[in-house]
C-alpha cells in the first residue's frame, strides 16, 4: 500500500513538473529603429510579435524594441553575433561590413518603384541574397519594404546644381556617399535617431529618406520642402544569427518561418499606402512637395549615372544584370 502511494506521488510530481522542465519558452528580442505604429516596419514588427505570441504560446515569446530602444542599427548586428539580440530589421544600406552585394539596392535610379523591388527580391537571385551573409554568421529571413527615397535640404531643390556644396546625412553606404559626391555635395554618416537634431542644428543641410521615415521622424519641419525624386529605394532585411536560428528545433523554425512569410506578404502589400499617407500628412502640415518634370528627372539620372560604373564590380555583374532585368520587365 505504502509503495503504491509513493509511486502515485512520484507520478503526480512528474505530471506537474515535466512540462516546465522540458519546454522552456524561447525569447526573441526584435530590435529596430522605427516607431511602433504608422510606419511600414513598425506596424509589421507589431503584427509579427502579435501572431507569434498568440500562435506559439509557451514556445516562443517575442518582444519588440522599437525606436532603437535596445540597439541602434549601427551596432545591432555586432550585438546579435554576441547573442545580445535575436532578430533585427536593418535597412539594406546598413550591411556594408558583412557583404557588398546589397549595394545593388542603393544604386540610384535602378528600381522605379517598390513593386519592381519586390519582383527582384522574389526572384532566385533575390532569394539567394538572403543567404549572402551566412559565412559571417547572419541569416536573412525575409525582405521587408519601406519605399522610395525623396531628397530635401534647408533650401529648395529642383535640379542637381541646387545641392552643390551642401552636406547630406547618409546611412553607412559607400554607394550613397558616391551618389552625393557625383552631385558635387558632401555627406556625413549619422545614426537614424540623431538625424533630426543634426538637421535642426545645421550640422548637415539635407537628407534623403522615404515619406514614412521623413514624416515619423519630423525631418520635414527642418527642411525647405521635399523634392519627390524617387531616386533610390530604402528596404529592409529581417535578420537573425545562424547560432540562434539553427539552435532552434526544426518545428519551431518552421512555424516561425511560416508566420514570418505570411506577415511579410501582408505588410509589404501595405507599404506603399503607408508611405502615401505620410506624404499626405507632410502636405497637410503645409510643407511644399516639389515634383520633378520628366526633363528635370533626366538631369538627375545623368548626374548620378557614374555611380553605377564605380560599384558594378563589387556588386557582381550577374547580380547587377539580374536586377536590371527585373527593373526593365
Ligand atoms: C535610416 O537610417 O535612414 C534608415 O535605415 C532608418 C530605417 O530603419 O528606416
Amino acid at each position: 500500500m505504502k509503495k503504491r502511494l509513493t509511486r502515485a506521488w512520484a507520478l503526480m510530481l512528474i505530471v506537474i513538473f515535466l512540462p516546465q522542465l522540458s519546454i522552456s519558452e524561447i525569447t526573441i528580442r526584435l530590435s529596430h529603429v522605427a516607431p511602433n505604429s504608422g510606419h511600414p516596419k513598425g506596424d509589421a514588427a507589431v503584427l509579427l510579435a502579435k501572431r507569434v505570441n498568440e500562435e506559439m504560446v509557451g514556445k516562443v515569446n517575442m518582444k519588440v524594441y522599437p525606436n532603437g530602444s535596445l540597439f541602434g542599427d549601427n551596432v545591432v548586428l555586432e550585438e546579435m553575433l554576441k547573442g545580445n539580440v535575436e532578430m533585427a530589421i536593418p535597412s539594406l544600406s546598413q550591411l556594408e561590413s558583412y557583404t557588398t552585394k546589397f549595394r545593388v539596392f542603393d544604386l540610384p535610379f535602378l528600381f522605379k518603384n517598390i513593386e519592381i523591388v519586390d519582383t527582384f527580391q522574389k526572384s532566385q537571385t533575390g532569394q539567394e541574397l538572403l543567404k549572402s551573409m551566412e559565412s559571417k554568421g547572419l541569416i536573412g529571413l525575409q525582405f521587408w519594404h519601406n519605399g522610395m527615397k525623396q531628397i530635401s535640404a534647408n533650401k529648395p531643390i529642383s535640379l542637381p546644381k541646387d545641392v552643390e556644396g551642401l552636406r547630406f546625412r547618409i546611412q553607412p553606404s559607400e554607394v550613397i556617399k558616391a551618389q552625393f559626391s557625383a552631385l558635387g555635395a558632401t555627406s556625413k554618416v549619422i545614426p537614424y535617431n540623431k538625424v533630426f537634431d543634426s538637421l535642426r542644428s545645421g550640422e548637415v543641410d539635407g537628407q534623403e529618406n522615404t515619406w514614412s521615415n521623413i514624416y515619423t521622424k519630423k525631418f520635414h519641419i527642418t527642411q525647405d520642402g521635399i523634392t519627390e525624386s524617387n531616386h533610390g529605394v530604402l528596404d529592409y532585411i529581417v535578420v537573425t544569427s545562424a547560432d540562434f536560428w539553427y539552435g532552434l528545433s526544426e518545428d519551431i523554425r518552421e512555424q516561425l518561418s511560416t508566420i514570418l512569410a505570411e506577415v511579410t506578404e501582408e505588410s509589404n502589400g501595405k507599404s506603399l499606402s503607408s508611405n502615401q499617407e505620410s506624404r499626405q500628412n507632410i502636405l497637410d502640415a503645409g510643407v511644399e512637395i516639389r515634383e520633378l518634370t520628366e526633363s528635370q528627372r533626366s538631369v538627375w539620372v545623368r548626374a548620378m549615372a557614374p555611380v553605377w560604373n564605380r560599384f558594378a564590380r563589387d556588386i557582381g555583374n550577374d547580380l547587377l544584370q539580374a536586377a536590371i532585368n527585373s527593373a526593365e520587365k
